[in-house]
């Protein structure tokens, strides 16, 4: 149990945490008796100030936000980094309670995959590029995922951050087109002050790495306005994956300027569009985007 100080009283709070599909219910159903509208979190943990962001938005619009914890096997390859993915559930909680969450749901793998679990959830056509193209079972295990922590939960809203923008755009696919009645509201990228997105995956960054990570969001920046100004795309594609390279980047997996809504490849200016970019630092892979301003 974390502790978190109760603004009215100045007493402490616990911080409760559920692990059982049951129990979250329950919670659950106790606040909406009281008539209380539910904020829904999911997270994989190692939490940081952009999931705090997502509480905060949460907490400021309903009246109880539960943040859900699990490190979601069905989303990573067989040679991505599940094993070694940062865990620490007793920081988590702490930083959750402090942001104002109400309630922690953290199950085990087997609540959500008991012996047998055979479904899955496979939005197409969003899925087909940048992250969806590169990491083949990715979006299909969020979506599961995300469609059982909807379920189980039933909030009115749930909220996700602009820096994994394409998977904000393919969990509001599903609700849609399995008529899921959840708001997804999209919060905006928490970046450290030199510019670099936070993320659990920073952590694998050395110090010389971490020297070259924030080059990614300022070249982003660069192409935005070199392509507001009317430049080529092509071109300034071209000459953002030199600056990438220059800068120490180990490989790039996509550096792109696409639609906000359909990502389809936007191949002249002055359309609305987004520049999307996964890179390889050492042992980290790092996603940004940016909204060309129109
Ligand atoms: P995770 O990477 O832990 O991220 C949880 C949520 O925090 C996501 O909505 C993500 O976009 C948001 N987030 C991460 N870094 C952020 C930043 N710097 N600024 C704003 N928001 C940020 O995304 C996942 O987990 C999983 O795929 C999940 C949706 C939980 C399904 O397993």
């Amino acid at each position: 149990m974390s502790l978190r100080m109760s603004a009215k009283k100045g007493e402490a709070i616990e911080l409760p945490i559920v692990r059982s599909i049951a129990d979250l219910r329950s919670a659950i159903a106790l606040r909406r008796a009281a008539g209380e509208s539910i904020g829904l979190v999911p997270t994989m943990g190692a939490l940081h100030e952009g999931h705090l962001a997502l509480v905060r938005a949460s907490c400021s619009g309903m009246d109880c936000t539960v943040a859900t914890v699990l490190v979601n096997p069905l989303q990573f390859s067989p040679d991505e980094d599940f094993e070694s993915y940062p865990r620490n559930e007793a920081g988590d909680a702490a930083m959750l309670s402090e942001a104002g969450a109400d309630l922690l749901y953290a199950p085990a793998i087997e609540e959500i995959y008991p012996e047998g679990f055979s479904t899955k959830v496979e939005v197409t056509g969003l899925t087909d590029v940048l992250c969806g193209a590169f990491r083949p079972v990715h979006f299909s295990g969020v979506a599961t995922v995300v469609t059982k922590l909807f379920l189980q939960a039933l909030p009115d809203a749930a909220f996700f951050g602009e820096k994994d923008y394409q998977q904000v755009l393919v969990v509001r696919r599903l609700v849609r087109d399995l008529d899921i009645p959840i708001h997804i509201e999209m919060v905006p990228t928490v970046r450290e002050a030199d510019g670099l997105a936070l993320s659990s995956r920073n952590a694998y960054l050395t110090a010389e790495e971490r020297a070259v990570a924030p080059k990614l969001y300022a070249t982003l920046n660069e192409m935005a306005m070199a392509i507001r100004k009317g430049n080529a795309i092509a071109e300034t594609i071209a000459i953002g994956e030199a600056a990438l390279r220059e800068a120490g980047f180990r490989s790039i997996d996509y550096l792109d300027v696409r639609d906000p809504e359909t990502l389809a490849r936007v191949e002249v200016s002055g359309r609305p569009a987004r520049i999307f970019a996964a890179v390889h630092l050492g042992k980290a892979r790092l996603i940004d985007n940016l909204a060309i301003p129109g």
